[in-house]
């Protein structure tokens, strides 16, 4: 069974809330000059000071807390003390905890002081995706209707959908059934049900679409070398909306909205 009960669906919004809590305080360190390890290392410290331990180290002997993916970089990007950000790059940072037996996953593509407007069009795009896939979160709705959604948008804005990685369930496991793809066809799929918990996170490049694999075993990045954008937030399947427990607010510092 997929759906989760009310109360996994509490733990499961505690989860979500440090991983908010934890990409806000690495967002505030953003600026030229830092460098993606000193990110990585204060966001494992985040996360235990909270009682929580990083969901992705060792998780398929992933070595990080996050995934810092900048650029033409799109996601699992690893931080390094070589990776220095500098001035109109972007940064994907993607985070996930384990916190009383359940998973949080949310991810946030930040600017780095000056970013061209063409990509900063990019960045808001992508994250009216992700919204446009959350609002087709509802019961009776099947996956392929939120993937149409977020591939509807992109595409009518001259983007394209990265098609390799996908969201997910997720619970006391990070990756649970169902796949969520940014891309699909309205009526195909699993029927969603209430409380069902996915994280959706759409990958949107300016270019192609195709992506390959770094030297590195890891990082995923476009194979045009154009830019990439990536937001995700968790949530629960609701019959009339979707219940969002995981939140951009802290990020953005305003308490009413994702
Ligand atoms: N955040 C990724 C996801 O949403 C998971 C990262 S996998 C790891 O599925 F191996 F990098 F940890
Ligand atoms: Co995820």
């Amino acid at each position: 069974m997929v759906e989760k009960t009310d109360q996994e669906v509490e733990l499961l919004r505690q989860s979500a809330l440090l991983v908010s809590k934890t990409l806000a305080e690495v967002g505030k360190m953003i600026r030229p000059g830092v460098t993606t390890l000193e990110l990585d290392t204060r966001a494992e410290e985040f996360i235990r000071d909270h009682g929580g331990v990083p969901g992705f180290k060792g998780y398929r002997k992933y070595p990080s807390t996050l995934c810092t993916s900048v650029n033409s970089q799109v996601v699992h990007g690893l931080p390094s003390k070589n990776t220095v950000l500098k001035d109109g790059d972007i940064i994907s940072i993607d985070c996930g905890v384990l916190l009383n037996k359940y998973y949080g996953d949310s991810a946030y593509t930040f600017q780095v002081g000056e970013v061209s407007e063409s990509t900063r069009r990019l960045l808001r795009i992508t994250k009216e995706c992700l919204f446009k896939g959350i609002e087709a979160a509802t019961a009776r709705n099947r996956i392929g209707d939120l993937a149409y959604a977020i591939q509807q948008h992109a595409e009518s804005n001259t983007y394209s959908v990265v098609r390799e990685l996908v969201g997910h369930g997720i619970g006391t496991q990070m990756h649970e059934r169902p796949d969520v793809p940014n891309y699909g066809r309205r009526g195909v799929g699993i029927r969603l049900r209430k409380n069902m918990v996915l994280c959706i996170e759409p990958m949107i490049n300016k270019g192609k679409r195709e992506v390959m694999e770094e030297r590195d075993g890891w990082t995923i990045r476009t194979k045009d070398n154009e830019p990439s954008a990536h937001f995700e937030l968790t949530v629960a399947v609701g019959e009339q909306r979707a219940d969002v427990l995981s939140t951009f607010s802290f990020i953005e510092e305003k308490s009413n909205l994702n």
